[in-house]
Order: C-alpha cells, then sequence, then structure tokens
C-alpha cells in the first residue's frame, strides 16, 4: 500500500523533470529566452543592473502588511491612481512644488491615497544596492503585484523600464479618476479614454475584495440617497443597519472606515462579486456593476469561478500597469528620491 500511494509522487516528478527538461530544450537556442522584452518594456530589464530589486521590494511589501495588512490594497490603489492619471510614470508619489500642484493633495487622493512612505523607504533600499538605476514607477508596479500576491490574490508578470515622470497634475487626478459618485456609463467612459475596456473595468473593481473607505464615499446610500430621505432601497437592510452604526448620521467628520468586502475583509478573493450579488456592495459604483445586462453577467461569472477572476485580474493589471508609459530619455528620468525630481 505504502509503496502504491508513493509511486504516483514518483511518476509525476519524473514527468515534471522530463518535461522541464524538454522546454529548457526548446527554449535555450532561441535569441528571446534571453532578451524577454514586452513592446518597449522588458520582464529582464534590471536583472544585470541591480539584480536584487525583487528582494528587496518583496521585504519591503512584506514587512509593511506585517504591520498594517490594509497597506496591500492602499499600495494597489497608489499604483492605479498612478496608472489612470496621466500613464505610470510616478506621478502621484510626487509632492507638490512651487512649479505644479501635484497628485497627493487632488480630492481622490488627499487624506486617503496611501503607501507613500512604503515605496520611499524601498526606494531608499533600492538605491543602496543599485543606485539611480532603478525607476520609482517601476517599484511602485512590483510593490502592488507583490501585495496583491501576498493577500492571496494572483501573479501576474511585471515587466520593467518605465521612467518617472517630470511633473505630476492636481487637476489630472481630478478628472481622470473615476468617482464613487457617477454613474456606471460615465466610469466606463474614464477607462475607455486609457484603452481599457467594459471588461477591464469589471475584472479591476475586484480590487475592492480588499481595502477599506470613509463613511463620506458611501454615505449618502444610508439616509438620504439622492434626495429621496431614505436610505439606498438596493442595499441588503441588515448590511444598511451594520454601515448607518458605522456612519451615523450625526457624525459629520465622517472619516471611519467600513471595509469594501465586509466578508473576507483582507483576503483577495472574489467575494467583492458574491457581495454584489446578494446586495452588500459598499459603494454605489460597486452595486451599479449588477445594474447594466452586461456588467451583470461578467459579475455572475466572477462570483463563480474565482480562478477565471483570478486569471482576467492579472491580465487586466498587465493592460494596466502599461498605460502611458515613458521610455524615451527625455521625458522622464531615474529619480533619485520618490517625492521629487532630480
Ligand atoms: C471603477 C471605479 C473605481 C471607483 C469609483 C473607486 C473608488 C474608490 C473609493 C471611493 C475608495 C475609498 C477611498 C477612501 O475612502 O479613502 C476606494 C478604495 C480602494 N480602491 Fe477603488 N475605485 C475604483 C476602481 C479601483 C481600481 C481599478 C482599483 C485597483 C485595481 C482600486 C483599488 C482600490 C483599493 C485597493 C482600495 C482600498 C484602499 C485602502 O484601503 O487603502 N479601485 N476606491
Ligand atoms: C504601522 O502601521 C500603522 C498604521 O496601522 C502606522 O501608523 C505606522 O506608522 C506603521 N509603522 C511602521 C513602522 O511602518
Ligand atoms: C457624466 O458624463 C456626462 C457626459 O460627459 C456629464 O455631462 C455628466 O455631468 C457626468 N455625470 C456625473 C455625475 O459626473
Ligand atoms: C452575502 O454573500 C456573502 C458571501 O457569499 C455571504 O457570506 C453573506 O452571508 C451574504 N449576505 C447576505 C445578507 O446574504
Amino acid at each position: 500500500m505504502d509503496h502504491n500511494k508513493n509511486s504516483y509522487p514518483a511518476v509525476f516528478s519524473c514527468l515534471i523533470i522530463i518535461l522541464y527538461s524538454v522546454h529548457l530544450i526548446n527554449a535555450m537556442p532561441d535569441a528571446s529566452y534571453y532578451d524577454k522584452s514586452d513592446g518597449p518594456l522588458s520582464y529582464n530589464f534590471y536583472d544585470k543592473t541591480c539584480p536584487s530589486l525583487g528582494m528587496i521590494v518583496r521585504w519591503g511589501v512584506w514587512t509593511a502588511l506585517k504591520n498594517d495588512t490594509r497597506m496591500a490594497a492602499s499600495l494597489l490603489r497608489l499604483h492605479f491612481h498612478d496608472c489612470f492619471v496621466d500613464g505610470c510614470e510616478g506621478s502621484v508619489l510626487l509632492d507638490d512644488t512651487k512649479d505644479f500642484k501635484g497628485e497627493k493633495n487632488a480630492l481622490p487622493n488627499r487624506n486617503s491615497a496611501r503607501g507613500y512612505d512604503v515605496i520611499d523607504s524601498i526606494k531608499t533600499e533600492v538605491e543602496k544596492s543599485c543606485p539611480s538605476i532603478v525607476s520609482c514607477v517601476d517599484i511602485l508596479a512590483l510593490a502592488a503585484r507583490e501585495a496583491v500576491v501576498m493577500s492571496g490574490g494572483p501573479f501576474w508578470p511585471v515587466s520593467l523600464g518605465r521612467l518617472d515622470g517630470l511633473t505630476a497634475s492636481e487637476k489630472s487626478a481630478n478628472e481622470q479618476l473615476p468617482s464613487p459618485f457617477e454613474p456606471l456609463d460615465n466610469i466606463t467612459a474614464k477607462f475607455v479614454a486609457k484603452g481599457l475596456d467594459v471588461k477591464d473595468m469589471v475584472v479591476l473593481s475586484g480590487a475592492h475584495t480588499i481595502g477599506f473607505a470613509q463613511c463620506f464615499t458611501f454615505k449618502r446610500r444610508l439616509f438620504n440617497f439622492k434626495g429621496s430621505g431614505k436610505p439606498d432601497p438596493s442595499l441588503d437592510t441588515s448590511f444598511l443597519s451594520n454601515l448607518q452604526t458605522t456612519c451615523p448620521n450625526v457624525d459629520k467628520s465622517n472619516t471611519k472606515l467600513a471595509a469594501l468586502d465586509s466578508q473576507t475583509i483582507n483576503k483577495f478573493d472574489n467575494t467583492y462579486y458574491k457581495n454584489i450579488i446578494n446586495n452588500t456592495g459598499l459603494l454605489e459604483s460597486d452595486q451599479a456593476l449588477t445594474g447594466d445586462p452586461k456588467t451583470a453577467s461578467m459579475v455572475k461569472d466572477y462570483s463563480s469561478d474565482s480562478f477565471l477572476f483570478a486569471k482576467d485580474f492579472a491580465a487586466s493589471m498587465v493592460k494596466l500597469g502599461k498605460i502611458g508609459v515613458i521610455t524615451g530619455q527625455s521625458a522622464g528620468q531615474v529619480r533619485k528620491k520618490c517625492n521629487s525630481v532630480n
């Protein structure tokens, strides 16, 4: 019996070794095995110039998450807010200067975006090993991926070689980032304007499977929905009363937090979609995905197939990470510090 039990893994190990060898033999003579380029970017961009990059980023994200689990969500959102505003070029990381008002104080980011300090400290470590080699935007793209993987979500390959931009714009951030109060059609249009589509929008919204939102981002659903004097009728009643306890009408500060996915708060899974199907989506913009037949059918698919969600989320993150990248030396630089241009 014992022998039989053990012989299966042995057979599989042999098979894996054989298949792997065949793969290596096939790949070896191919030049693209060494030059893993991906358009203007490349998967092995820093392999020679900063071989410890991957390890430093992983360590930095891991220690940040160990102290504050929510930081995974915050890093993912920061990468989204970087890429969605004038492209992935690290603009979200820049402080205001006398020449421009940056994105940190734009409405969607002010008192809301987090993780700048984590990126800054990873950058400091990277500079010690490989000074002036690795851009801040690439560090953020890698950190977002590590954060999702460490939260139980999918891995996606991050091609590298983006340069940091030279400016940032508060106006662009206010105009280009989606608001939880605008209709689905408007949010869709913002994704399309970035070369993303409806499917990308639905699957990337699944990022709201982790992290938190402040009361003011959903409070009008709780007491006075669209001037009706009543709560949003689409909200599950027990979920509604929990939220009314978290965000009482009398609390005017509205900065308390509610989990975007109240069922599995810190776990990157497909529960977000299950929630919106049973009317426990937190933001209006989350719940709106069930209100349109096209997006509703995707929500249904992702709610019932966690592998499909993981696969499609990874693919859309790759697309997100390539929006408006800068690779020409004249238009960008490798910042020495992430919060200011050189
Ligand atoms: C579809 C349109 C979207 C809207 C309207 C939206 C809106 C919001 C809002 C209002 C919050 C709460 C912010 C706060 O209260 O401080 C939030 C949090 C978050 N968003 Fe989105 N978002 C959208 C898409 C995305 C996408 C595409 C991603 C990433 C791929 C993302 C990732 C996150 C994460 C992870 C959080 C939690 C952050 C934390 O806890 O620090 N969101 N979003
Ligand atoms: C740990 O996380 C808390 C927030 O939960 C934050 O205020 C604090 O600065 C973090 N500490 C370190 C060392 O990052
Ligand atoms: C949605 O987009 C339309 C057309 O661009 C615009 O007129 C309208 O003000 C937007 N609605 C909201 C709530 O942002
Ligand atoms: C909503 O869905 C979640 C996840 O499947 C489930 O655990 C929860 O009990 C549901 N809530 C309601 C009110 O149906």
